[in-house]
């Protein structure tokens, strides 16, 4: 198994291209299922995630064909005619996203089966708001034996759902399912993130009638068939602010590019209180901190527009090194502080209690051998051991190569010195 090595110290100094979002681009290929037309999507980042969902969809006789790489992540996906309707366990337990393939297999087929996602480090994370929407468009659903089976005679039919809180995946998966519904459906209280704006966009190119993604009330007039398009998958908000933050803590000047810095909105200002300098133009963003102290910033982990969740460990890293206490709290997730005992090995001073997290600073973090828990953890880590003195080694990676595409090349081209070693 690959672990990463890392001799911190050194600031960061170079340019990062951002690629296209792991979160989006995994509802983009799930929308392939709804046509029998070939969707290519550009822009598409070259993940064990993407991959893997790329076997998933293979299975249900979806031809996946990676285009010609000097294009930068060409993927064509053709859904001919459904060879399967099934998602047995292997493949839809490894990945929560796989779970999606639900509601577009349901809309085309009007029958799918598919295994419950597992638990999974972070919390629970259950689908009942998924299967409830599914249910108000007319589904039948079963549970038995671990898999949701789910019918629709005659097809799904349009509803108003109005969400108890906000899901981005139960919001996607509604979208996906009532695009082909008969009448109008109407999502309330739906997410807002830029990754469903994406999705909406994309389906609407496909000939899908969206109104309303990016808003709290979401209005989908169904249609009775879609077809294919060309889409380039949005710039990737998460990856772009774990550099932005990791050049925070590490120090130096790291400017993004293919980055839409409107997505991150909820950031920005954090990592100017922290005593960065953040500097925008129309195509990118620079990171600077030149010996500057880090201070310290309490921040809460909110829907978007609000502070991302996904950047939370990424920011406890940098403010492990601030001169003063910062509480963090983490709203979203129940379990999401695994990266906290593996800081605290590298010298930070951390204490949790429940959802919030009080992070003392300390003058200096030290290299130790850590772990990633999970993907977004294993960032947090990599900062860290970057601006620590002496030598870090993170294990168990394959968290990482989930979803950030060469994230020791794109550091390593910045000055960092890192490298990854297989065991
Ligand atoms: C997506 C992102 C993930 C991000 C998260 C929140 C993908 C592939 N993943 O995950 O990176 O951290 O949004 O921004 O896009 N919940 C329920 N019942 C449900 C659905 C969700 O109780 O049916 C709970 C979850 O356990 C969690 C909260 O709602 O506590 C929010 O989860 P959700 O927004 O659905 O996250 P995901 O779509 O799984």
């Amino acid at each position: 198994m690959d672990k990463i090595v890392i001799e911190g110290g050194t600031p960061l100094s170079g340019q990062i291209s951002i690629s296209g979002a792991k979160n989006s681009a995994l509802k983009l290929m799930v929308a392939c299922l709804l046509t029998d037309e070939v969707l290519t999507l550009t822009n598409m980042p070259n993940l064990r995630d993407t991959r893997f969902l790329g076997h998933l969809l293979e299975n249900f006789g979806v031809e996946v064909k990676d285009g010609d790489k000097k294009h930068n992540g060409h993927l064509s996906l053709h859904a001919k005619t459904l060879s399967s309707t099934t998602a047995p366990y292997d493949l839809v337990r490894k990945m929560r996203a796989s779970f999606n393939v639900l509601g577009p297999i349901l809309a085309r087929a009007h029958k799918a089966k598919v295994s419950l996602p597992g638990g999974c480090a972070i919390g629970a994370r259950p689908v009942d708001l998924h299967l409830n929407a599914l249910k108000a468009m007319g589904a039948e659903i079963e549970l038995s034996e671990g898999y949701v089976i789910a019918t629709a005679k005659g097809g799904l039919k349009g509803a108003e759902i109005t969400f108890p809180f906000i899901s981005v995946g139960a919001t996607e998966h509604a979208m996906l399912a009532a695009v082909l519904a008969k009448g109008e459906t109407v999502l309330n209280n739906a997410a807002r993130e830029p990754e469903i704006v994406d999705l909406a966009k994309c389906l609407n190119a496909m000939g899908a009638k969206i109104s309303g993604a990016g808003r709290s009330e979401i209005t989908i007039e169904g249609v009775e068939k879609l077809g294919g398009t060309t889409y380039a998958v949005v710039p990737d908000r998460i990856e772009a602010g774990t550099y932005a933050l990791a050049a925070a803590t590490v120090g130096g000047a790291v400017r993004l590019v293919n980055v839409r810095s409107d997505h991150l909105g909820s950031l920005w200002p954090l990592i100017a209180q922290a005593g960065a300098k953040v500097t925008m133009d129309e195509n990118s963003v620079l990171v600077e901190r030149h010996g500057t102290p880090i201070h310290p910033v309490d921040v809460e982990t909110q829907a978007y527009p609000g502070f991302p969740t996904d950047l939370q460990a990424q920011f406890m890293a940098m403010v492990c090194l601030a001169d003063g206490v910062s509480i963090i709290r983490e709203n979203i997730f129940e379990n999401r502080f695994m990266h906290c005992p593996e800081l605290s090995r590298m010298g930070a001073n951390i204490t949790v209690t429940g959802r919030e997290a009080i992070i003392r600073g300390v003058p200096k973090l030290k290299g130790a051998q850590v772990m990633a828990t999970d993907l977004r953890a294993s960032a947090s880590l990599i900062a860290a051991g970057l601006a620590a003195e002496g030598i870090t080694e993170v294990g168990r990676v394959y968290h990482l190569d989930r979803g950030f595409e060469q994230i020791e090349v794109k550091l390593g081209n910045c000055g960092a010195r890192i490298k990854r070693v297989s065991e």
